[in-house]
């Protein structure tokens, strides 16, 4: 073809050839690259053959490193008599193989007449180093000085860089014994790394006395392990071989650090690394940690699933990753150490036993606490209803408040007052400045229902001179009723303390007019009139302006037609209507009578009881005796001179309004005019 070219015109033929030619080439390396990976042996009889190391034509193996195969039996290539290969590893970097013993035989005239010095030119290209961690030197012979002479070198005066040898003696031909190999028929010494080939030489002594016994010398290099002194060693046969360890490499004269960067840089395989060498130059390539195989070729190295291989513990579960493993314990269970150490419960069953029993408890309480919590809202919701919630929410006036509001007053220390109605109890609702008045009464059903009743009641009046009640509170059992708070206590008080402070005829007057304007707006200024039932001067508060304001309608009654007729007495002995209490008719008349006990009791300042006030009020005098009478118990605080009129006046009202026959007494809105012209 090429031969055919060159007949084409000049210019044409040098690219022409060129291409052909790469051609060629490429195509011869494209079929020596098919006929090395598809025609390369990978073993010989039972042992495999992994690259560097090869079987065949030159791509099968790194130059050195070639093996030939012998009827199933692997051999070093290149050598002058057969190296058999019993053990290669391409992760250790180690060969086992067979080398020749050395010998040199003397006749009975102290002749050599035949030797052998073991050289086998096994190591052409230098890649194996004799292991001197493995393998020992060892001499026989009965006057013999033997060494190993090794690695050709020049410039040190002599051929080799090593040398090394021992000697062996024997005093007579009993001397050896079997075992033994100390210098008496054997001797042995450790060798130098480095050593490349061997190659053997003896010292020759007279043997002329002890070629019956010990004919020839011996030298040889042997696994440690593999070779133990027998006298009748002393004439060996001279084909003998050893095994003996040979450390191999790449010897490329380079380190790690300098093959790197070079193409031939034989740790091919991903996840491989480099060492150096540790007997001779270059270095050997591994998988990295986590990996195994072959780091000499391409994706030699693979993954250890390490879950599968004992040599990897894991008392947990192991999970395979890519160069390594993760061991754990499943979820509820730990371990220190779960590669090691078993995993155990993170509870054990009576932690859980106990957990769950306290978790049980604790739902338990909760759930008690729940239905707890639920009962006490009903309970609030059945007394709300009862206590006429849904009516008194339809009166805006009153307010309706939470029982957690009040309960911050409801503490001894903000007590006023205490009686046989309940407590009262001084207080600020929320941040409101104005104080409250806070009426608890005691759990009665009785005056529950006079409870319920007076929020009703207070709930249609809106007068200065009663008392204000600004809301309520429901949900209890007995509602607690809020009314504004009226500073100066009741007109009992003011009458009877002990420490009687000065009224003058003014404030009285004043207090009796505006008390009985309050009266007469429940009498007759709302739609449904109201009597209150039980007027008397401890239900008369008055401000800090002495402005009267009624109060207590507990008793009240909304006037219907039938149902001023009460079957239990109300109201207070001594400021008691003497015709309701005989003929159990209670009418706004009653309230008028009680007023004017009321209006007696503030001029004299005398108590009901008084036996004085008692005459007046139980015998029947008739009326110019009673207001003579009257005039006579005034207070002589106010019994001056110019007040003489207005006094007549007043006595006069009040006999009017005792008067025992209820018709005659004047109406309560009559009394507040007479009372307000008296002021003026
Ligand atoms: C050395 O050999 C000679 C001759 O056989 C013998 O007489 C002598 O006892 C031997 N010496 C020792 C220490 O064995
Ligand atoms: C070797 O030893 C024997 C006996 O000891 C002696 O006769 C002979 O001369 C020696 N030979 C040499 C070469 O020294
Ligand atoms: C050793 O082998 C050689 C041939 O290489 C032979 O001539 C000689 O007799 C043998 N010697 C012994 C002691 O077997
Ligand atoms: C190694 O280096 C020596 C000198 O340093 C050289 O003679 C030898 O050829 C080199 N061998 C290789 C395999 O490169
Ligand atoms: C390569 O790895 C194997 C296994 O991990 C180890 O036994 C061997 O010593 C390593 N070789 C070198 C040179 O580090």
């Amino acid at each position: 073809m090429i031969r055919k070219s060159t007949k084409v015109t000049k210019s044409t033929v040098m690219p022409t050839t060129l291409i052909l030619l790469s051609c060629l080439l490429l195509a011869t390396l494209i079929a020596h690259e098919a006929e090395s990976s598809s025609v390369c042996p990978d073993s010989c009889g039972s042992t495999n053959i992994q690259y560097p190391f090869g079987i065949g034509s030159e791509g099968c193996f790194r130059k050195g490193f070639e093996i030939s195969c012998n009827n199933g039996v692997p051999m070093l290539a290149s050598t002058t008599r057969p190296v058999p290969v019993n053990f290669l590893s391409i992760i250790t970097a180690e060969a086992r193989v067979m080398l020749p013993v050395a010998w040199q035989c003397y006749d009975s005239d102290n002749n050599i007449y035949a030797l052998n010095d073991g050289d086998v030119h096994f190591n052409s290209e230098e890649v194996y180093r004799i292991s001197n961690t493995h393998n020992q030197l060892i001499v026989i012979g009965c006057n013999t000085l033997g060494y190993t002479q090794s690695q050709r070198s020049e410039g040190n005066g002599y051929p080799y860089a090593y040398y090394t040898g021992c000697m062996s003696f024997c005093n007579n031909s009993h001397s050896a014994v079997d075992g033994a190999c100390a210098g008496v028929g054997c001797c042995h010494v450790d060798i130098p790394p480095g050593l490349t080939n061997n190659n053997m030489a003896f010292e020759h002594y007279n043997h002329t006395t002890r070629v019956d016994y010990a004919p020839c010398d011996y030298a040889f290099l042997v696994d440690r392990n593999s070779y133990t002194f027998r006298t009748r060693d002393l004439k060996m046969d001279n084909n003998t071989m050893m095994p003996v360890w040979l450390d191999w490499a790449i010897r490329d004269n380079l380190t790690c650090a300098e093959a790197k960067k070079v193409q031939s840089y034989a740790c091919v395989s991903a996840n491989s690394e480099c060492h150096d060498s540790s007997n001779g130059p270059g270095y050997v390539c591994n998988c990295t940690m986590g990996y195994q195989g072959n780091p000499y070729i391409i994706g030699g190295c693979t993954d250890i699933n390490e879950c599968q291989q004992k040599e990897y513990p894991c008392r947990g579960i192991c999970r395979n990753t890519l160069g390594s493993y993760e061991c754990k314990c499943r979820s509820g269970f730990h371990s220190p150490d779960p590669f090691n150490i078993p995993c155990n419960p993170n509870f054990p069953l009576a932690a859980r036993i106990v957990t769950g029993a306290i978790g049980g408890l604790f739902i338990i309480a909760i759930v008690v606490f729940i239905i707890l919590l639920g009962k006490e809202k009903r309970r609030m919701k059945e007394f709300f209803r009862k206590n006429g919630g849904p009516i008194i929410e339809k009166v805006n006036k009153i307010k309706l408040f939470k029982k957690e509001e009040l309960e911050r007053i409801l503490k001894t220390s903000n007590r006023i007052g205490q009686g046989g109605f309940g407590e009262v109890y001084m207080g600020y609702i929320r941040d409101e400045i104005r104080p409250v008045a806070v009426k608890k009464p005691m759990i009665d059903v009785k005056l529950a229902n006079q409870f319920a009743n007076e929020v009703i009641i207070q709930s249609r009046v809106l007068h200065k001179n009663i008392v204000n009640l600004i809301g309520c509170c429901l949900e209890v059992d007995v509602p607690i009723l809020v009314y504004e708070y009226v500073s100066n206590g009741s007109l009992d008080k003011i009458l009877h303390d002990r420490n009687k402070m000065p009224l003058d005829l003014d404030l009285r007057l004043k207090i009796a007019a505006q008390s009985a304007k309050g009266l007469a707006y429940m009498h007759s200024e709302i739609t449904t009139p109201i009597l209150h039932g039980d007027v008397k001067p401890a239900n008369i508060l008055l401000d800090e302006d002495f402005m009267p304001k009624i109060s207590d309608f507990g008793t009240s009654r909304m006037i219907t037609i039938e149902e001023h007729y009460t079957s239990t007495i109300i109201g207070n002995w001594g400021y008691m209507d003497p015709e309701y209490v005989l003929t159990g008719l209670y009418t706004s008349k009653s309230d008028v009578y009680s007023f004017g006990v009321v209006l007696l009791e503030l001029i004299t300042r005398k108590k009901v009881l008084d036996p004085d006030i008692n005459d007046l009020l139980g015998n029947s005098h008739d009326t110019y005796t009673k207001k003579k009478r009257v005039i006579e118990l005034v207070d002589p605080e106010i019994s001056a001179k110019g007040t003489i009129g207005s006094l007549h006046s007043l006595a006069e009202i009040i006999v009017q309004c005792l008067n025992l026959d209820a018709d005659l007494r004047p109406e309560m809105a009559d009394i507040a005019e007479r009372l307000h012209y008296l002021l003026k």
